[in-house]
């Protein structure tokens, strides 16, 4: 599935986000910035130690807020950008703060000269966010940004990683 917004496109890709080629990729980070499980463990791994050494001097990230590093190994991308999704409340926190990772995420790949940036879920692995809720809010929030930068031309792509993921993104974008 695909969406024009623009010079801007929107694709649904069924994959992993470390394996695809764009200037950047975004990981789905905690607040220290330091790795973990799911995809940032899968990322880091892929890009190596010299990942971790400069996460250490960005001091953190705030739930919501994005940061910006070189992708090292991972040679597919040019940057990763480090966003911190809420853990899941319930609350109308949540659905502010998933929209702000991704509004934040394309504003730094904006500022950084990326054409093109791939997502994977945000807070929807072990932060518990819903499926369904969770790209609703995401695909709202992209297309709410390009819309708003119809002089930009960027490709996103949403990366699923499991069926289920691409199921809520396609009930999303219709
Ligand atoms: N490769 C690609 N995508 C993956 C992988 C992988 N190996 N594993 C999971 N996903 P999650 P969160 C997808 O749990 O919910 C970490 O420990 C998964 O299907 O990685 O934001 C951090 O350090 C889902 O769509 O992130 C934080 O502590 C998406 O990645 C915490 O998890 C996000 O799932 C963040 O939780």
């Amino acid at each position: 599935m695909e969406k024009a917004i623009g010079n801007s496109k929107i694709t649904l890709i069924r994959g992993s986000v470390v394996e695809m080629t764009a200037d950047a990729i975004v990981n789905a980070a905690n607040n220290s910035l330091l790795g973990g499980g799911g995809v940032d463990g899968a990322i880091h791994r892929a890009a190596g130690p010299k990942l971790l050494e400069e996460c250490r001097t960005l001091h953190g990230c705030e739930t919501g807020d994005a940061k910006i590093t070189k992708a090292y190994n991972i040679t597919n991308a040019k940057h990763i950008i480090h966003t911190v999704g809420p853990i899941y409340s319930g609350t109308k926190e949540d659905a502010r703060l998933l929209a702000s990772c991704y509004t934040r995420s394309l504003e730094l790949a904006a500022e950084n000269g990326c054409e093109s940036i791939a997502f994977p879920g945000i807070s929807t692995g072990v932060y518990g966010y819903p499926l369904k809720e969770a790209a609703q809010v995401s695909y709202n929030a992209v297309s709410t940004w390009l819309e708003a930068h119809k002089d930009k031309a960027m490709q996103v792509y949403f990366c699923c990683f499991k069926d289920a993921e691409k199921d809520a993104y396609l009930a999303a974008m219709l």
